[in-house]
């Protein structure tokens, strides 16, 4: 059995006080029975440490650049984010890919960054609305991840891949636990056609997740955990997800 993993992507939400609270409900819930990890808004990077120390929650960030160190302004590298003691880092989530101009080639050298520095990448992968609809969701996504695989070499089975269908994030609409098992199982396959780990790595679902859809699709055979954005804001909300991934 994999172990679940259930990680809140807070986007760019937060202020130092609401994260206090949000954390010590998170930690005053312990323990869970699966991984549980917050991916916050880099300046609360240092905030996160602090209050999960000692715990077993795990903390990361929701972007990393792709290079080393220089001349890009804004940009932070993965060696600054494991100072902080983040042991995950998001990449290629939609919103960056649409409103950052982010490539299937940006995403993987980001990937293989996070990795050379300690940290484990959450990759996300998933198709929009119009891509579904035109049939296209198994080719795109396996297009997004094979950059990803490429890139990694023998170590793609470290990562952690996430299946974020666009249409169902911040939306409400929630992919089917079989529309999303579907896709989880195609994901898979290709994991074992590139690594020797593929069984053992955690592939999360994300899009609308709640506590009342949570047991339903972490029942299914493939989804290893999820990537939780509204509902990762709430600690009762996010607490009754990782309840529910064990
Ligand atoms: P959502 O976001 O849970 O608010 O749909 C998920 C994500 O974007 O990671």
């Amino acid at each position: 059995m994999r172990r679940k993993l259930v990680a809140g992507n807070w986007k760019m939400h937060g202020s130092h006080a609401a994260n206090a609270e949000l954390l010590a409900g998170i930690t005053a819930a312990r323990p869970f029975g699966c991984d549980v990890a917050v991916c916050v808004p880099t300046p609360y990077l240092s905030q996160a440490a602090v209050a999960l120390a000692g715990s077993d929650v795990r903390w990361g960030a929701q972007d990393c650049s792709a290079h080393a160190q220089g001349a890009y302004t804004g940009e932070v590298s993965v060696a600054m984010l494991a100072e902080f003691g983040c042991r995950y880092v998001i990449v290629g989530h939609s919103e960056r890919r649409q409103y950052h101009a982010e490539t299937d080639q940006l995403v993987a050298d980001k990937a293989k960054a996070a990795l050379a520095s300690g940290l484990t990448p959450i990759v996300c992968v998933g198709e929009t609305l119009a891509q579904r609809e035109a049939g296209e969701t198994e080719l795109v996504v396996k297009r997004q991840l094979s950059a990803v695989i490429h890139a990694l070499g023998h170590c793609a089975g470290e990562m952690v891949v996430a299946y974020e269908p666009v249409w169902a994030i911040g939306t409400g609409q929630v992919a089917t636990p079989e529309q999303a098992q579907a896709v989880h199982a195609l994901l898979r396959a290709q994991l074992k056609a590139a690594t020797p780990h593929a069984e053992a790595m955690q592939i999360l679902y994300g899009g609308s997740m709640k506590p009342d859809n949570a047991a339903v699709l972490l029942a299914q055979p493939d989804i290893d955990g999820g990537l939780i954005g509204g509902a990762s804001l709430k600690a009762a909300d996010f607490v009754a997800i990782c309840r529910a991934a064990g």
